[in-house]
Formats: C-alpha cells, sequence, structure tokens
C-alpha cells in the first residue's frame, strides 16, 4: 500500500506534505534550484525586502545542541531578483510561494502588487521576523496586523498567507484568530522562529552570535512544542478553508505526522534542512509514510487534526 502524502494549500496541489522554510538555503538561485530538485513539494523563497540587505553582522547564526540561534537580518537580493526568477523557477515544475517581508505596509503593497503580477502560485507575507534592529515584529500588533491585512488582502486573486509569530497566551491566539477572519487570509505558516532570546557562552563570558547584543531567533527542537501548539490553537480558532502550514523543529518523520495531529496541512522545515541538506525532505518523507503505515493511515486527511483527547 502506497501512502499519499499529498495536500493541497489555498487550492495549489503539494504532491507532498512537506517543503522546505522561507529561511535557510533559499535565498540564490543556485540553492532555490537545489530545493525544486529535492523532495521538497514547493519552493519557498527566502523572505525578501524592497532592497536587496547583506543582513546583519556576522557571527549571526550558531548551531545549538537542540536546534540554532540565529539574527541573520533578511539577507536576500530584493524583490526584483525573485519576480525575476520565477518564470524559470516555476519551469522546474513545481509550486513556487514567494516570502515577502516588507518594513512598512507600503513595502509589503509594492512587493504583494508586484507578485500578484507574476505567475508565483503563492504568497506568504512575513510579519515576524525577530531580527531587525529597532522594527516590532507587526504580527505582536494585532492594530498593526489589521491594517497590513485590509491592503494587501485587496491586491489581487492570487492567494495571501500570513507568516506569524509564536503566541504564548490563550487571548493572543483568539485576537490574532478575530484579526484574521477579517479578511481573505487563505493560510497561516507558523511558527517563525523565538524571537529575542539569548545564549550565553559561560567560558567566554559572551553571547554567542554578534546582533543585537546576541539576542536572536531561537530554531530547532526546541521550539516544536510551541510549535505544536500554534497550529493546534489556530486550527480549533479558524474555519477550514484557512489552511496552516506548521513549522518549527521538525527533522523526523514522527515530528510530521504530530503538526498533521495537530491539524497542520503542510510543514516546512528549516533548521534540519539546514543542518542536513535537501536530502531531509527525501528522509522524512520516507518516514512519515512509514509511521502513517504502521498506523494504517492512507492519506494526509485521515490523520489531520484528529488529536485524541486524553
Ligand atoms: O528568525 C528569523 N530570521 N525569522 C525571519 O523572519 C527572518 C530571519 C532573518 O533573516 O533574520
Amino acid at each position: 500500500m502506497k501512502i499519499d502524502l499529498s495536500t493541497h494549500v489555498a487550492g495549489v496541489k503539494l504532491e507532498s506534505y512537506l517543503m522546505n522554510a522561507s529561511g535557510p538555503k533559499c535565498t540564490t538561485w543556485e540553492e532555490l534550484h537545489t530545493i525544486a530538485q529535492s523532495h521538497s513539494s514547493a519552493v519557498v523563497t527566502k523572505s525578501c525586502t524592497i532592497a536587496p540587505r547583506e543582513g546583519n553582522p556576522e557571527p549571526r547564526y550558531q548551531d545549538l545542541p537542540l536546534g540554532s540561534i540565529q539574527s541573520m537580518g533578511l539577507p536576500n537580493l530584493g524583490y526584483k531578483a525573485y519576480l525575476e526568477m520565477i518564470p524559470a523557477l516555476k519551469a522546474l515544475g513545481k509550486p513556487v510561494i514567494v516570502s515577502v517581508s516588507g518594513f512598512s505596509v507600503e513595502d509589503n503593497i509594492e512587493m504583494v502588487t508586484a507578485f500578484q503580477q507574476s505567475d508565483v502560485d503563492l504568497i506568504e507575507v512575513n510579519f515576524s521576523c525577530p531580527n531587525i534592529p529597532g522594527k516590532a515584529q507587526v504580527a505582536y500588533d494585532f492594530e498593526q496586523t489589521d491594517k497590513a491585512l485590509a491592503a494587501i488582502t485587496a491586491l489581487g486573486n492570487k492567494p495571501i498567507g500570513i507568516k506569524l509569530a509564536p503566541y504564548f497566551d490563550m487571548s493572543h491566539f483568539v485576537a490574532a484568530a478575530n484579526v484574521i477572519k477579517k479578511y481573505p487570509v487563505k493560510f497561516i505558516t507558523c511558527i517563525n522562529s523565538i524571537g529575542n532570546t539569548l545564549i550565553i557562552d559561560p567560558y567566554t563570558e559572551q553571547p554567542i552570535i554578534k546582533p543585537k547584543g546576541g539576542f536572536g531567533g531561537l530554531c530547532g527542537d526546541y521550539i516544536k512544542p510551541v510549535g505544536l501548539a500554534n497550529v493546534r490553537a489556530f486550527r480549533e480558532l479558524l474555519d477550514d478553508n484557512v489552511q496552516i502550514i506548521g513549522v518549527g523543529g521538525i527533522k523526523t518523520g514522527i515530528d510530521a505526522f504530530e503538526y498533521l495531529l495537530a491539524g497542520a496541512d503542510a510543514v516546512q522545515i528549516a533548521t534540519c534542512f539546514e543542518k542536513e541538506g535537501e536530502t531531509c525532505f527525501e528522509r522524512i518523507e520516507t518516514e512519515l509514510a512509514e509511521f502513517m503505515k504502521s498506523k494504517n493511515y492512507q492519506c494526509i486527511a485521515d490523520a489531520k487534526g484528529k488529536l485524541k483527547p486524553l
């Protein structure tokens, strides 16, 4: 029996439940080409800004035993470069998801308008980058989120989704869901890294990354319980016509299965892809199929959102 891992996000068919996350190794044409050749079911680009950016000073990424900490600062080629790459990326045969991360509503309007006129499949607007000095994460400000969504969801017919920050309080899940429900948001991606954490090296008596005095986004295994809770909370609060892409600490098929039980329609892989490279997609896909088979699930819908009460 072959397990069917295909799924849909905002009307776009994905051959499998696993894709790369906007973040690691998805900035240059070569990196995006590698993703297209892998078992990632879509090609997701690095969050882009109006102008190209070098990003924050180095060292800005460090591996940790159970994940990583980073403050990359949105290094990217500028949105026009990604706009130009879309035809060639699409020609590689997979859905293309562009991530945009403007520093203002105006920036996001300019970029979303441009991508609405392109051949991209989905637009993921990043409301949750924690690493730009002096810039708050929009997702933690519900009034700003409301204003931004009012502006960017009215620019065309291509499905818009938003990348959310992790929330830690039930009232924040409700507040975010209530704003999302006001607009035609077709999918949400949760979670971004847990922002502004600090890892200290006790021997050097220094932080381990340079930007923002060492404050950076925590990624990987550490954040999986937070990602699962965010997916679960939003699955219970939003209508079924809003798909949820889960991200945070997925490095095995069983991790991916846990997100499926929580209600994810698809998942994205960041830290594991960073550490292991593009072979992670096929490995996790095989592990997920094997685990589902052992439990007699045949397709994604069989287990999606089916977390059992204790
Ligand atoms: O943790 C993150 N790092 N989240 C983002 O949205 C952007 C990225 C970066 O470039 O700093």
